[in-house]
């Protein structure tokens, strides 16, 4: 069955002169002194489906969370995100003070071509994130259809993602959403193999679901950034000062373990790159059994890389999720770059999901960005449908 079965396409909406709400995804990151957006790759990738239903003269409301607002703080607003979004598409956006009530819907009720209402942060309402079917019903009251390209927000069940599309009759997918559904689920449930899983970031205990559902689906899986450090100490090295969960050891030892059993190539750094601290200028290369007391690992080194690059080049299909090292810092960045460029040369079915890892993509060049078979906008949502896990927001599209 395909991943898209018994959901409605935008295309497949009777759009003009109806009022369309779109649930899009703009948390997006912000420089923390002057918000000014540092990544804006979310809004863009709702341009498609807001042009499209712009042409098909749909009046256009947009709405989306931005960061985790304390409750009664209402400093997250959208606007810049409304200036970035005129900037990309040439719309006026205007942001009402609130997601509901009297001044959205007039606003909205006096829409001209090329404009656009986008609602303010949807979580200024506790509601929201309660999943509150009255707050659901006010912003129903703004809009005759629903459609939802949020997908990095589709495995939140919140108000605007699940009560919402639960009480309107028509209701559909946008393009991004039907894009991601349509890759993930591919590599979800039908990839090509050999496939191989590479995995970083900080923490073991946010990667065990995704690991042991993976450990079930492929072939090769590859073990970098923080949370390595974590199995090289369960195999008995010395790891100085890098970051390790003590509590997770017996965890990567039994995962180490399975992976045997199920004959899966497991790659774990061989070498890395250390330094004093966070933030040392330079770092060094050195074995992973000569790890020295007082440094930490920041980075695989470039022996690690060689491996990783060769199973991907086995591969027909690979997933990655999270950084290699410290990429921000750029002597720790040879790792993450290192594997985007080693899986754009792949030429495979390749997903990336994850705001660091998806951005370390970008970063690396337009050659490794276009070599990529999708860029999830998804990071906690993409790896919960790798788990396997049904996504709220996703199922309540489909039909019965
Ligand atoms: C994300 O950035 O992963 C989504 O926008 C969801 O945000 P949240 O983790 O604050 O719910």
């Amino acid at each position: 069955m395909s991943a898209l079965a018994g959901i409605k396409t935008i295309k497949d909406l009777e759009l003009a002169n109806q009022r369309v709400f779109i649930r899009v995804d703009f948390n997006v990151p912000q420089d923390k002194a002057t918000k000014a957006i540092t990544d804006d790759a979310r809004v863009r990738a709702a341009v498609p489906t807001i042009q499209y239903a712009m042409e098909q003269g749909a009046k256009v409301i947009l709405a989306s969370h931005l960061g985790r607002p304390k409750p009664g703080k209402r400093d997250a607003t959208l606007v810049p995100v409304g200036e970035c979004l005129r900037d990309l598409t040439g719309y006026d956006v205007f942001v009402p003070d609130d997601c509901v009530g009297d001044g959205p819907k007039k606003l909205i009720s006096e829409l001209r071509a090329k404009q656009v209402v986008l609602l303010e942060n949807l979580r200024f309402h506790e509601e929201e994130e309660k999943n509150d079917e009255a707050f659901a019903r006010q912003l129903a009251e703004l809009c005759d259809c629903y459609v939802n390209d949020a997908f990095g927000s589709s495995h939140r069940a919140h108000a605007s993602v699940h009560a919402l599309p639960r009480i309107m009759r028509e209701k559909a997918c946008g393009f991004l959403m039907e894009k991601e559904i349509d890759k993930l689920g591919k590599i979800v449930t039908d990839p090509d193999k050999p496939y191989v899983a590479i995995l970083g970031g900080a923490k073991v205990s946010d990667k065990i679901a995704v690991v042991e559902a993976l450990l079930n689906n492929v072939t090769g899986l590859c073990i970098g950034g923080a949370m390595a450090n974590t199995f090289l100490r369960a195999m008995g090295k010395n790891t100085g000062k890098s970051l390790v969960e003590e509590d997770k050891l017996a965890l990567a030892r039994t995962i180490i373990e399975k992976a045997r059993d199920k004959k899966v190539e497991l790659v774990l750094p061989v070498d890395v790159v250390v330094a004093s601290d966070t933030n040392a200028t330079e770092g060094r290369v050195v074995s992973v059994d000569e790890i020295p007391a007082d440094t930490m690992a920041l980075d695989i080194g470039p022996k690690t890389l060689e491996l990783v690059a060769a199973v991907c080049k086995r591969a027909r299909s690979v997933f990655w999720n999270g950084p290699m090292g410290l990429f921000e810092n750029a002597p720790f960045a040879s790792g993450t770059f290192g594997v985007a460029r080693a899986i754009a040369a792949a030429q495979c079915f390749s997903v990336v999901g994850g705001g660091d890892s998806a951005s370390a993509v970008k970063k690396a060049g337009p050659e490794v960005e276009l070599a990529f078979t999708h860029i999830s906008t998804g990071g906690g949502a993409s790896l919960e449908l790798v788990e396997g896990r049904k996504l709220p927001g996703i199922e309540i599209l489909r039909s019965a």
